[in-house]
This record gives structure tokens, sequence and C-alpha cells, in this order.
């Protein structure tokens, strides 16, 4: 079934200059074992971007490195650079002077990244007060101010809580003050709403967009509806690689990855209550280890061929800056690329999934595919 989603209509203003610039960023714990294998993205100042898929993508080890944040045993490579700064190869004490200032991080589970002692206004008072902000007399003030700008009522009297005494929307709304208590360039989001009902969710989601006007937000999920409702542009990652990247209607619309296209077609509907489990694709992703040198996707794709035993490059393909590392991409609008010898297809055909029939040989008429 294949579900249409309607992008927003509305950005948040004209998005400023590039914040943050990350090239092949890979995040290790051993020879063979990439959990992010070569993560390239960049995000303006105003922007949400939102990076998308299954569990077990490197998702969540991205954001972590790109916070300094990285369990023991991984190593990291490449390059970030957020504002002038180079994120890699930093030391924990160097990385104390940019955290919260220049990156904010919100986590999924409030209850646990709250710290259960200490009131949250205590809490936003400590992000100011690490890195100078504001004056201690200040704070306090600032800490009800940034509380009450992110919803929460009586935010005086809510600021002496402590985490518990909060709903999880609450919490939430918590954290993002938190996040956002340094001013950060960068605001990495991973799966902020998950555990909150629609209602909570769509408030949530709605406030974060309202209260990151002046950062770039990387915003992490499995939720082709989130992204809809949050999104300026996608990246979509899938076994700890970037498969697809565009603006949010170009990816939406018109998906050149199968697997974009998979995960798109696979939600039954954007309305619907969501069910918090991750779209259903046949197979799984492979496990670190079990990932080969061809393409990530080839033992899922509907489309494989003979050629994609070698990994394709992750190409631009539309003048809106859409690309996909995919020797096959669906809604180009040309010609397939040069293809090696053995190929299955009539020239000329695209498409984004399998054929009518299911058989990846069977090519997609005009009118399935749709051009750009
Ligand atoms: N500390 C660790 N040691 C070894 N492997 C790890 C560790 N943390 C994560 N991994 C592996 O790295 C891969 C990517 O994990 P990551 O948590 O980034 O995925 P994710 O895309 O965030 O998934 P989810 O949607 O479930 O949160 C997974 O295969 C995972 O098993
Ligand atoms: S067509 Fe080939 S290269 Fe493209 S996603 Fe499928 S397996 Fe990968
Ligand atoms: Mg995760």
């Amino acid at each position: 079934m294949t579900t249409s989603y309607t992008a927003r209509d509305t950005t948040r203003g004209t998005a400023g200059a590039t914040v943050l610039d990350v090239r092949d960023l890979r995040v290790t714990f051993g020879p063979g074992l990439d959990a992010v294998d070569g993560l390239t993205l960049s995000a303006r100042r105003g922007e949400t971007v939102a990076v998308v898929g299954e569990s077990g993508c490197g998702k969540t080890l991205s954001a972590l490195a790109l916070a300094g944040l990285l369990p023991e045993g991984a190593t990291v490579t490449g390059s970030a650079v957020l504002d002038g700064h180079q994120l890699v190869g930093r030391g924990e004490r160097q990385w104390r002077a940019l955290r919260g200032s220049k990156v904010g991080m919100i986590f999924q589970d409030a209850a646990t990244a709250l710290n259960p002692l200490m009131s949250v206004g205590a809490q936003i008072e400590e992000v100011m007060a690490i890195h100078g902000t504001y004056r201690r007399a200040a704070r306090r003030a600032r800490a009800v101010e940034l509380l009450a700008s992110v919803g929460v009522p009586d935010a005086e009297t809510r600021a002496r809580s402590h985490p518990h005494q909060l709903s999880g929307g609450m919490r939430q709304r918590v954290m993002i003050a938190m996040a956002l208590a340094g001013s950060p360039d960068l605001v990495v989001a991973d799966e902020p709403t998950t555990a909150l009902d629609v209602t909570v969710q769509a408030q949530v989601l709605a406030l974060l967009r309202e209260s990151t006007r002046d950062a770039a937000v990387l915003f992490i999920t499995h939720d082709m509806g989130v992204v809809a409702e949050i999104a300026d542009r996608v990246v979509v990652m899938y076994a700890g690689s970037v498969v697809e990247a565009g603006p949010l209607d170009e990816v939406l619309e018109r998906p050149h990855h199968p697997y974009t296209a998979a995960l798109l077609a696979s939600v039954p509907d954007p309305d619907a209550p969501r069910a918090g489990e991750l779209p259903t694709i046949p197979g799984r992703v492979p496990p670190l280890g079990e990932r080969g040198s061809g393409c990530p996707f080839r033992d899922r794709c509907p489309k494989a061929r003979e050629r994609c035993a070698e990994r394709p490059p992750l190409s631009e393909l539309t003048p809106g800056g859409s690309a996909a590392a995919c020797w096959y991409p669906g809604h180009t609008g040309a010609p397939e690329r040069a293809e090696a010898p053995g190929r299955a297809t009539a020239p000329g055909t695209t498409g984004a999934g399998p054929g009518p029939d299911g058989d990846p040989a069977t090519p997609t008429t005009p009118h399935e595919e749709g051009t750009s």
C-alpha cells in the first residue's frame, strides 16, 4: 500500500549559512564493525534536517558522535565542522567547552536523561552556569523564562519540581529548555517524541520548530509521518550510510532510492495513531560484521541486479539537490545510469520499487513512477 504524504507548505523562513558540515564520518567498534560508515550531511541555521531509517542504521551513534557522547569502544574518524569548530578528535575537556553552548542534545527518554535528584529549574541553571551565559542571579529568572517559552504552565512553581513530579510531555519540554539553555548552534534531537502520545507529540514538534529558529536541528526519527511534520530536508540512512538525501517535498513525493520508497510505502496511514513501531519491510538491516562490500540494501531490494554487488556512490540527481546511492534510482526523469553488462530491464525504465507483480525485472510504467 502506498501512502501519499503532503509536505508542509511553510518553512521557518530563510535558512541561513551552513552551520554543520559533516564529511565521511565513521564510527567503528573494530575492523569490519563500522556502525556509521561514511556519513556526509550539512545543516544550515534555521533548518531542520531529519535523519530517518530503521533500527540499527546508525542514527543514534551519528548523533552521539556529534555531541561527543560516544560509548566506550567506539572510535570516530572523518570530519564534522560546527560553526568553525572541528568536532572529531576532541577530548572530554575540549568537549565540555562546546557541549551546551554549541550542541544541545534532546534524548528520547527524558525520564532517564534528567537528574532525578535535582529540580528541573536547577538543571537548566546548571547548563547556563557551565557556559557562563548568565550571572548567577539572572539564571533562575532565565530558567523560568525558558520553561515558560517551551509551554510549561506556571513555570515559576514547576521550576522547583523534580522530574518524577512532571508528566512525560512536560519532562520532554524541560529537556528542550535544557538543550536551548546554552543557545546552541546545533540541536540534536534523537527520537524526542517517540515516547509521547499523538497529541502531545504534535505539540512538542510544533514547539521544537518554533524554539529552534536560530539553530540548525538534526532530528532523528524512524517515523515518516514525523518527518513530514518537522523537516526541511531529509537524510535517509541504511546500514550506517546515507542512501538518499534531499529537500522534504522531493524525498516524500519522488523518492529515488528503493529503501526510501519502501519506507514510505510501508507506513499504513500518516493520520492513524502511531504504532510506535518501525515500518515493516521484508528482511532486516544487516547487523554489524555482516555488511559486505556491495550495496548494503541488495538482500532486500526488489530491483537488485548483478551490478549491485558493487557499492553505489551517493550521487546528486536533481537540481533541487536530491541525491541517492543506487545504480537504478527512480524518479530521475532521465535514463538510468550507465549500465554494466547483464542488465535485466529495458533502457530508460526507472523504478522506486518492484513492478506491479513484485518482479524486480518488471519495468514500472512512467505513470506509476512519475517524473521529476
Ligand atoms: N556500544 C555499542 N557496541 C557495539 N555496537 C553498538 C553499540 N551501540 C550501537 N551498536 C551497534 O551499532 C549499530 C547502530 O546503532 P544505533 O544505536 O546508532 O542505531 P539506530 O539507528 O539509532 O537504531 P534505533 O532506531 O534502534 O535507535 C547497531 O547495529 C548497533 O547494534
Ligand atoms: S537497485 Fe541495486 S544499488 Fe539500488 S538499492 Fe537496489 S540493490 Fe542497491
Ligand atoms: Mg537510536
